[in-house]
């Protein structure tokens, strides 16, 4: 291919083989029209975390194992409050449970960015438990427990204010949600961005790449840009980071 890298070398680095020199993820970043400094910097292992800015409220990752690597799910809640709202619930009820920050003991509302087994898990025995009507859902999403939560949305629980923005791409029914509290601090604002976009990659196009690629764009442009990004795989980062860096945002 234009880049002179054997294809072997690039399926084992699809494959979670990375063996790529930083000559080779030059020249792919040449050839793709990616993000040079970015990619070399995935491609050694080295890609950079940004400090994230301060959030007017606790946020909790629940990282959770699954196959080869972790999933997130997030509480958010007020500082020292006993209840806040889930996005996404890991891949079992059991691995939810371990993760689960000892503090809160109930949620006022569960949000869905997609449905895929990592993040899904549970979630209509965490609907019942929490004696919650249905789960906030993108549309389209076939979730037996689901309301679908279309783009613009908006829903208010305590001082929080979840914005749903429709970004199919890795799946066709598939959301990030803004989360802001206006009324504790001004500014600080949250990105619950799935398998959209990641610190330094993205999630796969299996339902449509140019669509994702759209989004990723989108939002990481609509959205202030130290807004604090909380992916379903991987460490937290921000919006003015990955706009920056990330090899796949073009
Ligand atoms: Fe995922």
């Amino acid at each position: 291919m234009r880049a002179e890298v054997p294809l072997a070398r690039i399926l084992d680095a699809i494959d979670y083989r990375p063996d790529l020199s930083s000559a080779d993820l030059r020249r792919l970043a040449g050839a793709l029209g990616l993000n040079e400094i970015g990619l070399c910097a995935l491609g050694c292992g080295q890609y950079p975390l940004p400090e994230a800015a301060a959030l007017p409220f606790c946020l909790h990752p629940l990282r959770m194992a699954h196959g080869i690597g972790f999933a997130n799910a997030y509480l958010v809640a007020v500082c020292g409050a006993s209840h806040g709202i889930l996005f996404d619930t890991g891949p079992d009820i059991v691995a939810l449970q371990a993760a689960w920050p000892r503090a809160i003991k109930t949620v006022d509302a569960v949000f869905l960015t997609h449905v895929e087994g990592e993040h899904t898990g549970g979630l209509c025995e965490v609907v019942a438990r929490f004696g919650l009507s249905a789960a906030f859902c993108p549309t389209g999403a076939k979730v037996p427990c689901g309301r679908a939560m279309g783009e613009g949305e908006r829903m208010r629980f305590g001082p929080f204010e979840v914005t749903a923005f429709s970004t199919p791409g890795h799946a066709s029914a598939h959301n990030c949600y803004l989360v802001t509290a206006p009324s504790e601090r001004p500014g600080g604002a949250l990105l619950i961005s799935g398998d959209l976009v990641f610190a330094g990659s993205v999630g796969g196009g299996y339902f449509c790449h140019r669509q994702l690629a759209t989004h990723l764009r989108r939002m990481l442009g609509a959205v202030p840009p130290q807004t604090v990004i909380a992916p379903g795989h991987g460490p937290l980062t921000t919006a003015e980071h990955e706009l920056r860096y990330n090899p796949f945002v073009v």
